[in-house]
């Protein structure tokens, strides 16, 4: 049985301010979650906000990047000793944002690895742009990013990685992937990792959708055999449409 994973990612939204009043008003309302994984990613700046106002609650908190070193002499970025130390349990790696501003496969590895081995758990996003699709390359892109992405990753790490697949053309633009595409393109990642580690992987690896994830579709999305959670962006930023998608099973 894999758990649904719900995870909201605020991009560059919410301060520190905005991270509490916001956990504040929507902690109360998650508080019998059960067989299911809510995690909250929010700028860097507003991490401690958020991992305090959550002090004990099952919610986790998750970063948006991290740094392929531990430290060293790299302006501007943030490594996962860091934000391991200050409460950070899951790591996004791989964004398409991030892609578009030059990050390629080696670096998602090397960061991959290094968020790996400090203890910590991944959101490892994978997709294809609209031209790549209407190319017909969905898979081809698709099995690159996930090959180079997971290059040198030992089977026993695999259950703490996440994959989520975002097609780039469906993110902030209000289009979804219909679930059965959606789901079509998860089963082609188990395949992928069916290939790469063994039957058992395949069946146990849990894959998000990611684009225009609302609660108005969330539940046929959730309904797909190989869909097991979303990356949530825009939906995410209020209170009520976040809650909704959390509770899509109680809404039926
Ligand atoms: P939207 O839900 O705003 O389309 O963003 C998706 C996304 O990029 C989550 O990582």
């Amino acid at each position: 049985m894999r758990v649904p994973i719900i995870a909201g990612n605020w991009k560059m939204y919410k301060t520190p301010k905005e991270t509490r009043q916001f956990i504040e008003q929507f902690q109360s309302q998650v508080k019998n979650i059960q067989h299911k994984e809510v995690i909250i990613c929010p700028p860097f700046i507003s991490i401690p906000a958020a991992v305090e106002t959550l002090g004990q609650s099952m919610i986790q908190v998750g970063a948006q990047d991290a740094h392929f070193c531990n430290d060293g002499a790299y302006t501007g970025n943030i490594s996962p000793v860091m934000l391991r130390e200050i409460g950070v349990r899951y790591v996004i790696i791989g964004h398409s944002e991030r892609r578009q501003e030059g990050e390629n496969d080696e670096i998602i590895n090397r960061k991959i690895k290094n968020v790996l081995n400090n203890g910590l758990k991944v959101i490892f996003c994978v997709g294809e742009t609209l031209i790549q699709r209407e190319k017909n390359a969905t898979e081809s892109v698709l099995q690159v990013q996930l090959m180079q992405g997971l290059q040198g990753i030992a089977v026993g790490d695999l259950s703490r990685i996440i994959i989520a697949y975002e097609p780039v053309w469906a993110i902030g633009t209000g289009k979804t992937a219909t679930p059965s595409q959606a789901n079509d393109v998860h089963q082609f990642i188990r395949q992928i990792i069916g290939h790469k580690y063994s039957a058992l992987q395949s069946e146990e690896i849990r894959i998000q959708y990611g684009g225009s994830v609302k609660p108005e579709n969330i539940q046929l999305l959730m309904k797909q055999p190989d869909i097991d959670g979303v990356l949530v962006g825009g939906a995410s930023l209020q209170v009520d449409s976040f809650l909704k998608i959390i509770h899509y099973d109680q809404t039926e």
